[in-house]
C-alpha cells in the first residue's frame, strides 16, 4: 500500500541531516509521529565500563580471553526486564547499577565521520573537525579499491580518536550500498554507483578499512551495510520511502539488489546491517522474517550480527505501512523478525506492552541485547585499554597531513573528463579566468550530505586564487532559477577573460535524502547561460557537479564548449582537485560509475518500476540492460594521454575450462564456490601519449549462454594503475571469479553455464580475450524461497 509523502517529515529530516542537532531546529511531533524525539537524538559523552574496579569486574564479560558472545550473555543475563527494554533503542541508557555507561548506536561516517547523534564536534580547537572526503559516488569513479581502503582507515582512525575523547560512537551506520538503479534517486550520491560488481569490490575494501580487517580480533569500528533491501526511492511522485512497497522479482533481487550485501555482509563480514523503510513484495523489510532471517542471517551468513532499523522504521511498520495493527504489534513483529536495535523509541515504548500480552518473550529481548553487547565486546569495549592500540588514538591522529593528501587524491582520482578538444589542460598563457555558475564558489556544497565539520573547504575560485590566477567571479545564475538577472554581469567578466569556467549542475537542493528528482535535465537556465557564454568563442570548460548524472547532450554537441568535467561532490579539497586537473598539475583518470542517460529517460520509465531488465514501459536499467543510447556510458572517461592494451602472453587469448573440474577445485579453496577464481588475465597497458597518467583497467564480459535475455555486457574485474609514463608499459592483473559469470534464473538461483564468454578491456575494447566453459551447467548459489 502506498500512502502520500509526509512533506513535513521530509523537511524535518532535511533540517535534521543538515543541522547541528540543536533540538530547537527539529519539529519533534509531526502528525503524531514520534520520529526524532529528543531522546533519539541525544548525544552521549561516551565512556567505557570499568572492568578493573567496577561492579562487573568479576563477571565473565570482563574476561578478555572468553568468547565474545559468552561474555555478552554473561552481562545481559544480569539485566532486569525493564533494563532489557530500556536498552533496545539507539539511545541506550546503559545500566548504571552495573557500571554500564549509556551508549548511542547512531554515528555516521559516510565520507568522513559526520554530524549525527553519536558524533559531536567541539566548537573550536581539538576535536572541532574531521577529514571530509568526496562523496562515495565520486570516490567510486576512481575505480581504485586500495584508495577506498585507505580512506576507510582514516575514517575509522578519526572515529576512534573522537571516541576516546567521548565525542563519537563505535558503531557507524555506513555504508549505503543500494545500487544506484535510477538516476533520479536523491541518495545515489551516497553510493558507489549503479554496478553491483563495482559496489561489491568497493564495499569489501571499505569494510576492511573501517573494521580493521576481515573478522579481526578487535573491531576497529563496526560498519553497517544499509539499507537492506530494495531501498532506492525517497519520494518520487509522492511515493514516500516510509510506506513504499517495492515489487521486485526474485531474479532481480538475487542478480542486482542483493549482490552488494553479499559482499558487505557475507564476504567482508560487516558487524551490522540496517533494515530499510520500504516493504518488498508486501512486507516491510524490518518486519520480514524472510529477509532478515532466511536471507540475511542464514543465506548471507550474518549469524549473530546486529540488525538496526532505519530511523523510526519500526514505527513505520504500523504507520504508514499499516502492516501491523498497532505500535506494539509493529515492535513485536520487528523483534521476532530479528531487529536488535530500534532507531527510534518504538521498542522502548511498546515492547513492554507486547510482552504483557504474550506476543514476545524475555528471551526474544535477551537475544537482541546479546547481539548488541556481543558487538560491543568485539569492539574491545570491556577490554583493558593498554591492550588496544585503538584506545591510544587521539586528536593528533585526526586530519593529519596524510589524511589531507588522501582527501585531495580521492577527488583527483574520481573527477572524470567527459569531453576535451585539446583545450585541457589549459595553456600556460591563460592567466585571467572568469569563474561563473552556482558551483564556482562552492564550499559546503562540495560535501554533499552526511557531512562532518571539515577542517577547510577549498572552493574552485579559492584554488585559482591560491594558484595566482587573475580570477573574476559571477554566480551568473542559481542551480534552479530562470532569472537572467546576473547573465549580463557573467558575460561581461567572460568577455575580458582568457578562459571561462562554468561550474554548475545539481546539488543537495535538487537531490537529497527524502528528495528524488523528477527530471534529469540540467535544472533552471544554466544551459542557456552556457550557450550564451559559448558564443564568445573563448576556451570554455564546464564543470558538471552533483552526484546524479544530468543530460549533457547539448554541451556535448556544442563545439564551442571545449571540455566537460564531472566533479561529483569532491570534498574538502574539491576546488583544488578540479583546478589542478584543469591546469594539468594532475591528470584525470576517473570513469563514470553510472550511466548518463538522455533526459527523455525520465519519461520512459517510472521510478517505481523496479525491474532492471527491459520490458513494456521500461527501456532497461544500467549499462547492462539499457536498450537506448546513453549520452556518456558507464565506465567512460578521457585522459590527457592515450593508452593501448595487449595481452601479456600472445596468443593465449583463448582458454577452455571444464565447469565440473573448476567446482571440484573450488570446494577446497574457498568458502563459497562463487568466490573461486576462473582465471587471471594479464594485460600490458601502454601509455601511447605524452602525459604521465593513471589508468583504470576495466574488464567487461559478454556472453549469450543460458536463457535469454542477455546483458549487453557486465563488469567482471578492474584495477587502477598509477603514474604510467609516456611509452611505459605496465601489467594490469585482472582476476575473474566464477560467480561474476553466473546467470540468475527466475527463482533467483545462480548457475554457471557452459559456452563462450568474451572479455574486453575498457569501454572501447582495447583488447579482447575469450573463455570457453565445457561440461554441465552448475548451481553456484540458491536464493532461499519466500514461502
Ligand atoms: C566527556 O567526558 C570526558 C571524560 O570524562 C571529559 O573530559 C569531557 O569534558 C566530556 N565532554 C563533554 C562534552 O561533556
Ligand atoms: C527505564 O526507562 C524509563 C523511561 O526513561 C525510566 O523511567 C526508568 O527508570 C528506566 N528503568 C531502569 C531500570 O533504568
Ligand atoms: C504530492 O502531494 C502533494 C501534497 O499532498 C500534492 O500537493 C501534489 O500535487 C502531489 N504531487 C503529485 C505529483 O502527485
Ligand atoms: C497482543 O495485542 C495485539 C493488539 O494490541 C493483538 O493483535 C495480539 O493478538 C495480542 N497477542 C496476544 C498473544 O494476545
Ligand atoms: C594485555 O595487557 C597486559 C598489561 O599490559 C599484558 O600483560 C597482557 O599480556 C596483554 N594481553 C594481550 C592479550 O595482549
Ligand atoms: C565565496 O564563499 C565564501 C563562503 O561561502 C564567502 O566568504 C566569499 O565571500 C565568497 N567569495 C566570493 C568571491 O563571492
Ligand atoms: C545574482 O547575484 C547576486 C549577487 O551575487 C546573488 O545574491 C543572487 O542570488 C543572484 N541571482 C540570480 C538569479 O542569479
Ligand atoms: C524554468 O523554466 C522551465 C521551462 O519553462 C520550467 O519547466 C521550470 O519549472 C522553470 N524553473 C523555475 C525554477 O522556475
Amino acid at each position: 500500500m502506498i500512502l502520500p509523502l509526509n512533506i513535513l517529515y521530509a523537511v524535518a529530516v532535511l533540517t535534521f541531516l543538515k543541522g547541528s542537532f540543536a533540538t530547537s531546529d527539529i519539529n519533534f511531533n509531526i502528525e503524531g509521529n514520534p520520529r526524532l524525539v529528543p531522546e533519539t537524538l541525544a548525544h552521549t559523552n561516551y565512556s567505557f565500563p570499568d572492568c578493573e574496579n567496577g561492579p562487573l569486574k568479576d563477571n565473565l564479560v570482563c574476561d578478555f580471553h572468553a568468547d565474545p558472545y559468552d561474555r555478552a550473555r554473561a552481562v545481559v543475563s544480569l539485566f532486569t526486564l525493564e533494563e532489557l527494554f530500556n536498552n533496545t533503542g539507539n539511545t541506550s541508557p546503559g545500566v548504571p547499577r552495573l557500571g554500564l555507561p549509556p551508549y548511542q548506536w547512531w554515528s555516521e561516517g559516510l565520507h568522513g565521520i559526520a554530524n549525527s547523534p553519536g558524533v559531536k564536534y567541539a566548537p573550536s580547537g581539538e576535536y572541532s573537525s574531521s577529514t571530509s572526503f568526496p562523496q562515495p559516488i565520486l570516490m567510486s569513479a576512481a575505480f581504485d579499491d586500495y584508495l577506498i581502503q585507505q580512506v576507510a582507515e582514516v575514517i575509522s582512525t578519526e572515529g576512534r580518536a573522537f571516541n576516546n575523547f567521548g565525542q563519537s560512537g563505535l558503531d557507524y551506520w555506513t555504508p549505503n550500498i543500494n545500487p544506484f538503479r535510477d538516476p533520479r534517486w536523491g541518495r545515489g550520491q551516497e553510493t558507489p554507483g549503479e554496478d553491483p560488481f563495482h559496489i561489491s569490490q568497493y564495499v569489501y575494501s571499505l569494510i576492511l578499512g573501517l573494521q580493521g580487517g576481515i573478522e579481526p580480533n578487535n573491531l576497529k569500528v563496526a560498519a553497517t551495510c544499509k539499507h537492506f533491501a530494495g531501498y532506492d526511492i525517497e519520494n518520487w511522485n509522492n511515493h514516500s520511502r516510509l510506506g513504499y512497497n517495492a515489487i521486485i522479482s526474485e531474479q532481480d533481487l538475487s542478480d542486482y539488489f542483493l549482490v552488494p550485501f553479499q559482499s558487505c555482509v557475507r564476504d567482508a563480514k560487516a558487524a551490522s546491517t540496517m533494515c530499510s523503510y520500504n516493504a518488498v513484495n508486501g512486507v516491510p523489510v524490518c518486519a520480514s522474517e524472510y529477509f532478515l532471517n532466511n536471507v540475511l542471517r542464514e543465506y548471507l551468513n550474518f549469524g549473530e550480527g546486529v540488525i538496526t532499523s532505519d530511523c523510526n522504521a519500526i514505527y513505520n511498520i504500523w504507520n504508514p505501512h499499516q502492516y501491523a495493527s498497532s505500535q506494539a504489534v509493529a515492535a513485536a513483529d520487528a523483534l521476532k523478525a530479528g531487529v536488535d536495535v530500534n532507531c527510534g523509541v518504538t521498542y522502548q515504548d511498546y515492547l513492554p506492552e507486547a510482552f504483557n500480552n504474550g506476543s514476545i518473550t524475555q528471551e526474544d529481548v535477551t537475544t537482541a541485547l546479546v547481539r548488541q553487547y556481543g558487538t560491543l565486546v568485539r569492539l574491545g569495549y570491556f577490554d583493558p585499554p593498554q591492550n588496544q592500540s585503538y584506545r591510544q588514538l587521539g586528536w593528533k591522529d585526526v586530519n593529519t597531513p596524510q589524511a589531507q593528501q588522501l582527501a585531495y587524491q580521492a577527488a583527483v582520482e574520481g573527477i572524470t573528463l567527459l569531453k576535451n578538444d585539446g583545450t585541457l589542460p589549459l595553456s600556460k598563457k591563460i592567466r585571467k579566468i572568469a569563474f561563473i555558475g552556482p558551483w564556482a564558489n562552492a564550499t559546503s556544497q562540495m560535501q554533499g550530505n552526511y557531512e562532518g565539520d571539515a577542517p577547510y573547504l577549498i572552493s574552485p575560485i579559492q584554488a585559482a586564487i591560491d594558484a595566482k590566477f587573475d580570477v573574476q567571479y559571477s554566480i551568473g545564475t542559481l542551480i534552479d532559477s530562470n532569472s537572467t538577472a546576473n547573465f549580463t554581469e557573467a558575460i561581461n567578466i567572460a568577455k575580458s577573460a582568457d578562459a571561462i569556467i562554468f561550474a554548475g549542475g545539481i546539488d543537495n537542493t535538487i537531490e537529497a535524502e527524502a528528495q528524488d528528482r523528477e527530471s534529469i535535465a540540467w535544472p533552471g537556465n544554466q544551459l542557456e547561460l552556457v550557450s550564451q557564454l559559448s558564443q564568445l568563442r573563448k576556451p570554455l570548460i564546464v564543470l558538471q557537479m552533483g552526484g546524479g548524472q544530468i543530460d549533457d547532450s547539448e554541451l556535448k554537441s556544442n563545439n564551442a564548449v571545449n571540455a566537460i568535467l564531472w566533479g561529483g561532490y569532491p570534498g574538502q579539497s574539491g576546488g583544488k582537485a578540479l583546478l589542478d586537473i584543469i591546469t594539468g598539475v594532475a591528470a584525470p583518470s576517473g570513469r563514470l560509475p553510472a550511466t548518463q542517460y538522455p533526459a527523455s529517460y525520465a519519461d520512459e520509465v517510472d521510478m517505481t518500476d523496479m525491474s532492471v531488465r527491459p520490458g513494456p514501459g521500461n527501456p532497461g536499467r544500467t549499462y547492462m540492460w539499457y536498450t537506448g543510447t546513453p549520452v556518456y556510458e558507464f565506465g567512460y572517461g578521457l585522459h590527457y594521454t592515450t593508452f593501448s592494451a595487449a595481452p601479456v602472453k600472445q596468443p593465449h587469448t583463448t582458454q577452455t575450462f571444464d565447469i565440473q573440474s573448476l567446482i571440484a577445485n573450488a570446494r577446497y579453496n574457498v568458502e563459497y564456490i562463487d568466490q573461486a577464481l576462473l582465471t587471471t588475465f594479464e594485460v600490458n597497458i601502454q601509455n601511447t601519449g605524452k602525459v604521465v597518467s593513471d589508468y583504470s583497467a576495466l574488464l567487461f564480459a559478454q556472453s549469450q549462454v543460458g536463457p535469454p535475455p542477455y546483458r549487453q555486457k557486465e563488469l567482471v574485474s578492474y584495477t587502477k594503475l598509477h603514474g604510467i609514463k609516456p611509452n611505459q608499459k605496465v601489467i594490469a592483473t585482472l582476476p575473474v571469479k566464477i560467480g561474476t559469470l553466473g546467470t540468475v534464473d527466475e527463482l533467483g538461483d545462480r548457475y554457471l553455464y557452459p559456452g563462450t564468454y568474451t572479455f574486453s578491456v575498457d569501454v572501447d575494447n582495447k583488447a579482447t580475450f575469450s573463455v570457453t566453459l565445457t561440461g554441465e551447467k552448475q548451481l553456484l548459489s540458491a536464493l532461499p524461497q519466500n514461502k
